[in-house]
């Protein structure tokens, strides 16, 4: 009788160890654990990582040859962006997200609007059926559909046989967490599962030249479930975001190995599918008939692509002992460093007061531009003054309450007053500024906290 080879796998991490741990010395999570066996048969067609048959040999780095990547087009303006301008031959992505985000849509989605490339869409959590149904809503004319071929199947072995057959220009694998190999033992989902899934079908997209889409469920903390060792095999993670409440999804570049990570890309979601939604900036700040207060518009750069975003702030009087202090889209520990900056620099007493910050559309912010705004919108909300309309704000707070510069000043200009705003209010140290730009907009320079309250409240 062959040996069983067995080990025990950080469901979390998926650090390995020869014996069980109460707590993986990796990611130090407790009870993550579990014991998958790892090989069946001892003899393997393949090698898990290894992605070429032929036996390579050191070559000089002049020597070897050079062709620019192939890149495919998806049909879809935003996605090919993201992905740096197509996608790239033989390539791997995976698309996490949590479920019901519409990863399944969006990639039944790209291929129904490529007429031109041959797909192989394998699922292993629907049947053909459903997927029909949905791909009804999402084109109108059914004949279109020729070049899509759906799959159900969740064995690794027959997926990888009926892609040879069929040899498609795409592969779709919805959700890798379903697949299996019947070389191991393990369940579907589990760490060695997932791990020789993917390196099983990184070989197959690295010998034929065909991308593949691997689509993966995102666990309640975030991480692409099961494995970071998902992240590593693959050439580019996408991830998508937002909220199930809001129809707006935000598809994010987390690692990619041909093109920037710095970009993100908007989706709205309708009854037909997944709109692509261009330009940001008219979604992201609502126009009000009024002015309201405690709202402010932020200049930002999401990567290379500047758009404007509504911050809106509540300030109000704590009912409490301890003040209430919540952000959605911003980084609850930035707001409240800049609550102690307005405390400290500008005395107001706002620790008795509760604050709620909000980004509008349910976006995540992390550009350090967008705090000159979140101060406005909360000082705005504390003295019930609405702000100058049609101004917006592009620049970091500082700990000191100083107004510090950000990067890419002309770029946010020049959308605002793409978008028709009349001023924009920007660290006085920020630099020359394109001058052509501030004829059409108002630029207006702030050195400090009490630049900002003189500005708001009319008197700068
Ligand atoms: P789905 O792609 O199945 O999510 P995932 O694969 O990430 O789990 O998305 C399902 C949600 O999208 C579901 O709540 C219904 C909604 N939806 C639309 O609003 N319009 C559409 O055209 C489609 C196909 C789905
Ligand atoms: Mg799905």
């Amino acid at each position: 009788m062959s040996k069983v080879k067995k080990a025990w796998f950080c469901q979390e991490c998926g650090y390995e160890s020869t014996k069980w741990l109460g707590r993986c010395s990796s990611c130090g999570a407790w009870n993550s654990m579990i014991e998958e066996v790892l090989a069946k048969e001892p003899e393997r067609p393949h090698q898990a990582g290894a992605f070429t048959g032929q036996k390579s040999q050191p070559i000089p780095l002049p020597e070897v040859t050079f062709s620019q990547e192939a890149r495919i087009s998806l049909n879809n303006e935003e996605v090919d962006r993201l992905l740096g301008g197509g996608l790239v031959e033989g390539s791997l992505v995976l698309l996490g997200g949590e479920p019901g985000i519409g990863k399944s849509t969006l990639s039944l989605q790209i291929p129904l609007h490529c007429p031109h490339l041959k797909t192989l869409y394998v699922s292993g959590e629907e049947s053909a059926r459903q997927i029909k149904l949905r791909a009804n809503r999402l084109t109108s004319s059914e004949h279109a559909a020729n070049h899509c071929y759906i799959l159900c199947e969740t064995l690794l072995e027959n997926i990888l046989q009926h892609a040879q057959e069929l040899n498609p220009a795409i592969i779709v694998i919805d959700s890798i967490q379903t697949m299996y190999s019947q070389h191991l033992d393990s369940s579907p989902g589990s760490v060695s599962q997932i791990r020789e899934c993917a390196a099983r079908l990184l070989q197959y997209a690295k010998e034929r030249n065909t991308p593949v889409i691997l689509i993966g469920h995102i666990t309640k903390e975030g991480s692409i479930a099961g494995p970071k060792v998902l992240e590593h095999i693959v050439d580019v993670v996408l991830q998508f975001e937002g909220d199930s409440k809001n129809s707006y999804r935000i598809l994010r570049g987390i690692k990619n190995r041909f093109g920037s990570v710095a970009e993100l890309a908007i989706f709205e979601m309708l009854q037909n599918g997944l709109r692509q939604v261009n330009n940001p900036s008219e979604i992201l700040i609502p126009m009000h008939a009024e002015s309201l207060s405690g709202i402010a518009v932020a200049a930002m750069v999401d990567g290379t692509r500047p758009f404007l975003i509504e911050t809106q702030a509540l300030v109000s009087t704590a009912a409490y002992g301890t003040p209430q202090r919540s952000a959605t889209g911003f980084d609850a520990r930035r707001l409240n460093m800049l609550l102690a900056v307005l405390e400290k620099r500008a005395g107001f007493k706002l620790s008795v007061k509760d604050v709620f910050l909000n980004m509008a559309g349910g976006l995540k912010v992390n550009d350090p531009a967008v705090d000159l705004a979140v101060t406005a919108a909360i000082l705005s909300s504390n003295f019930d003054l609405p702000l100058a309309p049609r101004s917006c704000f592009a620049a970091e707070v500082g700990l000191s309450g100083e107004i510090r510069p950000v990067a890419h000043i002309d770029r946010r200009i020049a959308e605002a007053q793409k978008l028709g705003f009349e001023a924009i209010y920007i660290s006085k140290f920020s630099g020359k500024t394109d001058a052509s730009l501030s004829k059409k907009i108002k630029v207006i320079p702030l050195a400090d906290m009490g630049g900002l309250c003189k500005a708001i409240s009319g008197r700068a």
